[in-house]
């Protein structure tokens, strides 16, 4: 059997798409193998988001090709959002044989592979457009093949592909497509035959989930086809917790808002990029909305759910932000409240309309993200700290990451939280009174 490695970068969907890949390979006949020493199949699925990350998945090949430990037959191949949107540019980095698979073609992966490996061809690079590629990542590693293990208990479900936002920085509507949404029956069954394995929560995977089914199912009684989805996984019994990621501000309507304190399944936590606290800023990253609206929306929020956890993203130094704009997104952390962010230094995309604006130098931009870092974590530790001394309730995912005797769970505000117990206790809710606070970390004791 052939050994495949598998290496992911990027985001909650990449991860998703991985498995799904995984799991197809597998049922092909594959064995998955977690390091690259042994492979006969070395794959890297990748990010396109920022040049960085490109530049890790480059690098790495680069390494592996030039590893003379390698088996000499080794079949190289790009996945994902660089592969998609560098296309077939990339094959003379991969000196053997090589595949190149775009994000609407996971699905041919094996049957591409058994074409290099038969020597029916040597290189192939598909990375065309696919009707229905949307409803193609849905099969799922048995639990003992993740490779993450808490996604036995926590799994992720992939509801749409794509985004039609085109904000001004952001490359993924042309490495992820146009917006194709599943139709809520598939999504309800997929997530049916996980709660049968084990799983007890569901995590709905989409680039902009606002926008779910918006054209294929549209509004019903004034719920969003988003809220119509969430409704109907959430009367799947089993079922203990729902979360999704990301949601776009804009289309965070009050049929969403409404549905916190109506579906006790749907954590109270939500991820709303924000990407910027200065509306002039907001406006040139063509987001389609102001600071004010956004504010009024984690209001409402918290209104409907008062322990909500709210977590964003912000890019510092942004094509024309000013220091005066810079100062609003430091405010508006403040204001906000979040819970964390994940700040990011603006890096220019190809073919987005801000790579061609004047671009804010590199020292400037270290120096903001550094400040922007700081204000979070001021803000996050504060907004931790109140946990002190609190009851929470876990669902218990798996051994902690940095201490395996340990084990780890999430509160329902989406905060990690580390405790002494029994591997057992994988896959319950539990009780914990938090006894210490870490960086970004709850420590608790059992109940
Ligand atoms: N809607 C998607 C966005 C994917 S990109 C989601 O929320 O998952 C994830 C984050 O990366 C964005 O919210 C943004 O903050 C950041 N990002 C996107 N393009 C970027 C760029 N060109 N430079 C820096 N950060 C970027
Ligand atoms: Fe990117 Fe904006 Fe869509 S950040 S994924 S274009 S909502």
């Amino acid at each position: 059997m052939p050994n495949v490695y598998l290496k992911t970068y990027g985001c909650q969907m990449n991860e998703r798409d991985s498995e799904a890949v995984s799991a197809q390979l597998l049922a092909q006949g594959y064995s998955l193998v977690p390091t690259e020493d042994q492979a006969d199949v070395i794959l890297l699925n990748t990010c396109s988001v920022r040049d960085l990350a490109e530049q890790k998945a480059l690098g790495k090949m680069s390494h592996l090709v030039n590893d003379s430990r390698q088996k000499p037959d080794v079949v190289f191949g790009f996945m994902g959002c660089m592969a998609q949107s560098r296309g077939s540019a990339l094959l003379p980095r991969l000196p053997r044989k090589g595949l190149v698979v775009g994000t609407q073609k996971f699905h041919r992966t094996g049957e591409y592979l058994d074409r290099i490996r038969s020597g029916e061809a040597e290189k192939i690079c598909d990375v065309a457009p696919e009707a229905g590629s949307e409803s193609t990542i849905k099969e799922h590693l048995p639990p003992a093949s993740l490779p993450n293990p808490k996604r036995r208990v926590s799994a992720y479900v992939s509801i749409m592909q794509g985004c039609n936002q085109r904000c001004a920085f952001c490359i993924v509507p042309d490495t992820r497509g146009k917006e194709r949404s599943r139709p809520i029956a598939e999504i309800v069954d997929e997530c049916r035959k996980l709660i049968a394995e084990g799983v007890r929560e569901i995590v709905l995977l989409g680039q902009i989930v606002t926008s779910y089914g918006r054209r294929e199912i549209g509004k019903k009684n004034g719920k969003s086809a988003f809220v119509q989805l969430i409704e109907a996984v959430h009367q799947l019994d089993g079922l203990e917790r729902i979360r999704f990621t990301s949601p776009h501000p804009r289309g965070y309507g009050d049929d969403l808002i409404d549905a916190y304190p109506r579906l006790p399944k749907l954590c109270a936590s939500a991820h709303l990029p924000v990407q910027s606290g200065s509306d002039r800023v907001l406006r040139l990253m063509r987001r389609g909305y102001t600071r004010e609206r956004f504010l009024e929306l984690i209001r409402k929020l918290r209104a409907a759910r008062p322990q909500i956890g709210i977590t964003t993203d912000i890019i510092a130094a942004f094509p024309g932000e000013t220091e005066t704009d810079f100062q609003e997104t430091l405010s508006l952390v403040e204001e906000a409240r979040f819970d964390n962010a994940f700040a990011f230094k603006y890096s220019p995309r190809r073919q987005t309309p801000a790579a061609n604006w004047e671009q804010i130098p590199q020292a400037i931009n270290e120096d903001r993200h550094s400040r922007l870092l700081a204000k979070v974590s001021e803000i996050g530790h504060q907004k931790y700290r109140q946990q002190l001394g609190r009851q929470v309730r876990i669902l218990v995912e798996g051994p902690s990451r940095r201490n395996p005797d340990r084990l780890q769970g999430r509160t329902s505000c989406n905060k990690i939280t580390v405790f002494e117990g029994d591997r057992r206790q994988i896959g319950e809710l539990l009780d914990l009174r938090v006894h210490r606070i870490g960086s970004f970390t709850l420590y608790g004791d059992p109940l």
